[in-house]
């Protein structure tokens, strides 16, 4: 579904659900991920999650990648747990700022936004399957700090090309 036009996926939702189609986007597949997105994380990634310059990486490209294989995984989950610092580059664009920790949320919660971005945003193949809380949750057990898990995001890019 990779470059699936949003507004004719509205229409074909439209079948379903007329109401819930708001402003030309697909009904989200992970709903509660939707909410938690809007409220507190479209304010830097923007509400479809293609970033903006400077600020906030996009997030349409990277996650659904990661979300296939085992570190990526991690790496989801350990970013929304202790935030990320340091410059990083996504599609040939740099950015380097903070991004904030979101571990008073939880592992349902956390799970449920990573699989908004991983599904909705970043439309992964219907073949990876979603992180679950239990993902979330064996993350906390070893805390890092957000120059750590851009460490980390070296290593997996390392794996999985890029
Ligand atoms: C204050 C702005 C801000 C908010 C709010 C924010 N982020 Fe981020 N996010 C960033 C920045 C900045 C980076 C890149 C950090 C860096 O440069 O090291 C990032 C990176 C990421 C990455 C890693 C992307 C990659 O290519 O590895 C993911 C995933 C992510 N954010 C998801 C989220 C989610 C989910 C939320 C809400 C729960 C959220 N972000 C809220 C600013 C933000």
């Amino acid at each position: 579904m990779r470059g699936r036009n949003a507004a004719a996926g509205c229409a074909v939702a439209a079948w379903a659900a007329l109401s819930s189609c708001i402003a030309g986007e697909a009904v989200a597949q992970y709903a509660d991920g939707a909410a938690t997105f809007a409220a507190n994380c479209a304010v830097c990634h923007g509400a479809a999650g293609a970033g903006q310059s400077a600020l906030a990486p996009p997030l349409t490209s990277y996650p659904a990648r990661y979300a296939a294989q085992g570190e990526g995984r991690r790496q989801l989950a350990l970013t929304v747990l202790y935030g990320m610092f340091g410059a990083i580059s996504v599609d040939q664009q740099k950015y380097n700022f903070k991004m904030p920790d979101f571990s008073r949320f939880d592992d349902r919660a956390l799970a449920a936004v990573l699989n908004f971005v991983v599904f909705d945003l970043g439309h992964a193949p219907s073949a990876t399957q979603p992180l679950g809380a239990a993902e979330i949750a064996s993350e906390r057990e070893h805390r890092l700090d957000g120059a750590a898990v851009r460490e980390h995001r070296a290593l997996v890019l390392g794996i999985i090309g890029g």
